[in-house]
C-alpha cells in the first residue's frame, strides 16, 4: 500500500491505463476487462486489475491536472512496478481538421509548466511518448477505422483560460488539442526507463465550440480503450 493507493503489492498490473475519472475507470474495467477486482478505493479514485485477452490490466484514475496524475504515476512505476501506462482521456480539438470523436495520440506534450519544472529548471524539455506505443496505437486505430491525428499537443495547467492569445499560438504551431494530464506522464514515463502514451477522445472544439453530445460518450470512449489496450499488448 502507498499514501494514495490501497492495493497489495502485487494487486497491480505492469501494464495500467489512466482515465482521470475513476467513474471512467470503472466503466473502462467492467466494458473491457475479464473478472475485473476494485484494487483502489482511495480517496474514491477507483483502480480495477484484470484481465484482457488473458493480459493483467489495471484501470486507475489519475485525477485532474498534473498535479494529481504525477501522485498516482510515481507510485504506480516505484512502488508497484508497472511498466506501461496509458492515458484515456478527454481533450478538446485546436485545429479546424480535428472533429468531436477523432481520435488524438499524443506524439509531444507542450506545458507553461508541468510538476517536473524544478528538475528542469531553465531547460524546455520535450516530453515525448514511447515510440513503440505510439506506432502500435496508430496501426491498432487504422485497423478499427478511427479518425485518429498523431502530432503535438498542449497540457494546460487550468481549464478555463484566461488566455486565448496562448491557444491561437498553440493552433498556429499545429498542435492538435488541449488536456491537462500527458506531459508530467510523459516526464515520469522518461525519467523511470517505462513506457507511456496519451490517447485521447475530442470531447469539444475551441475553435468550432461544438462539443460531444452526452449519448455519444460511451461509444466514442469505448474506440480510445480498444486502441489503448491493442497498443499495450501488440
Ligand atoms: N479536456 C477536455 N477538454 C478540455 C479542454 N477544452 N481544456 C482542457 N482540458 C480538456
Amino acid at each position: 500500500m502507498t499514501i494514495h493507493i490501497g492495493a497489495q503489492p502485487g494487486q497491480i498490473a505492469e501494464t495500467v491505463l489512466l482515465p482521470g475519472d475513476p467513474y471512467r475507470a470503472k466503466w473502462a474495467a467492467e466494458t473491457f476487462l475479464d473478472n475485473p477486482q476494485l484494487v483502489n478505493e482511495v480517496r474514491g479514485m477507483f483502480g480495477f486489475t484484470g484481465t484482457w485477452k488473458g493480459h493483467p490490466v489495471t484501470v486507475q484514475g489519475s485525477g485532474m491536472g498534473m498535479p494529481s496524475l504525477s501522485i498516482y504515476v510515481n507510485e504506480l512505476i516505484r512502488d508497484y512496478g508497472a511498466k506501461t501506462l496509458i492515458r484515456i482521456g478527454s481533450c478538446g480539438a485546436m485545429q479546424e481538421k480535428v472533429k468531436i470523436r477523432d481520435v488524438i495520440l499524443a506524439m509531444t506534450a507542450s506545458a507553461l509548466s508541468t510538476p517536473s519544472r524544478g528538475i528542469f529548471k531553465e531547460l524546455n524539455f520535450a516530453p515525448s511518448a514511447d515510440w513503440s506505443l505510439l506506432r502500435a496505437a496508430a496501426q491498432a486505430a487504422e485497423t478499427k477505422q478511427v479518425k485518429t491525428h498523431v502530432g503535438g499537443i498542449y497540457s494546460a495547467d487550468v481549464f478555463y483560460d484566461e488566455r486565448p492569445d496562448l491557444n491561437e499560438q498553440m493552433t498556429r504551431h499545429g498542435i492538435l488539442g488541449v488536456e491537462m494530464e500527458a506531459a508530467e506522464l510523459y516526464n515520469l514515463a522518461l525519467r523511470y526507463g517505462v513506457r507511456a502514451l496519451a490517447v485521447l477522445t475530442v470531447s469539444d472544439h475551441l475553435i468550432t465550440h461544438e462539443a460531444l453530445p452526452p449519448e455519444d460518450r460511451e461509444r466514442s470512449f469505448g474506440d480510445m480503450v480498444e486502441i489503448a489496450l491493442e497498443a499495450a499488448f501488440s
